[in-house]
């Protein structure tokens, strides 16, 4: 095994000719059934559309740069929407050792194994709400570094937006990923992404990527907010 970049928390590792991206938790446990390599957690790029993304940054030599847009640090806060069972959001949870990743899912049923993960990783804040009602967990939150969204709906832009503009710190990075078949299954995807990302108010787009051949329709961007003058 050889590390080729590593920053942040995140590493690309090189393993056996294959370009892999990992975490380095503090006990290697596997979460989601991925191998566990020398102590790190090989982040699974079919499983987890940050994973893809970050594949896709070391190739097309861009990673130090979309890792350091993310500015995350041990001790950051983050706020992920969609969390589903808990694939990304424990990847996260060892990138923030000393951090909280705040959890919200909408679906009892994901919920359930979500809180499995949560007793294993006290960083992980589970809030079983619905991400289009961002005001209705406002008194679990404080203000976050980063906001993580996969949730797959026809307002996705819309509902990233209002999660940032309520809890994201300025200078504060958006992380969104667009999944254009939940928008219109009958338009053409390219055309679906353009017009969700014009949807982002708030925030300004610094960097994009497609997310073949991981996931066929998605994409992904990458959004800063404006530090609030006074
Ligand atoms: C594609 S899955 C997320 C996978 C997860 N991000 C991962 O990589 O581990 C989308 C999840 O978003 C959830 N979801 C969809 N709309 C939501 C909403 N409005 N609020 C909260 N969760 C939502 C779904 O229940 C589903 O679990």
């Amino acid at each position: 095994m050889q590390i080729l970049e590593d920053l942040s928390g995140i590493s690309v590792l090189d393993l056996s000719g294959e370009t892999r991206v990992a975490t380095r938790p503090e006990v290697p446990v596997p979460v989601y059934g991925e191998r566990i390599v020398e102590g790190f957690r090989i982040w699974d790029p079919y499983r987890s559309k940050m994973a893809a993304l970050l594949i896709k940054s070391h190739i097309a030599g861009t990673f130090y740069k979309l890792v350091s847009d993310l500015n995350l640090s041990p001790a950051s806060k983050i706020l992920y929407l969609g969390a589903a069972t808990g694939t990304t959001a424990s990847h996260f949870s060892d990138i923030v050792p000393a951090g909280l990743v705040y959890a919200v899912e909408f679906s009892a049923r994901s919920m359930r194994d979500l809180l499995v993960l949560c007793t294993a990783r006290d960083n992980i804040i589970p809030i079983l709400e619905d991400a289009s009602c961002p005001e209705r967990y406002g008194p679990f939150l404080e203000p976050v570094d980063l906001v993580y969204q996969d949730v797959a709906q026809r307002n996705q832009a819309e509902i990233a937006a209002r999660n940032a503009a309520r809890y994201l710190k300025g200078g504060g990075a958006l992380v969104l990923m667009i999944k254009a078949r939940s928008v219109d299954v009958t338009a053409d995807p390219k055309a679906v992404y353009k017009a969700e990302v014009e949807r982002l108010a708030g925030v300004e787009v610094i960097s994009s990527a497609d997310l073949r051949p991981y996931h066929r329709d998605h994409w992904a961007v990458v959004a800063r907010k404006e530090v609030e003058r006074r």
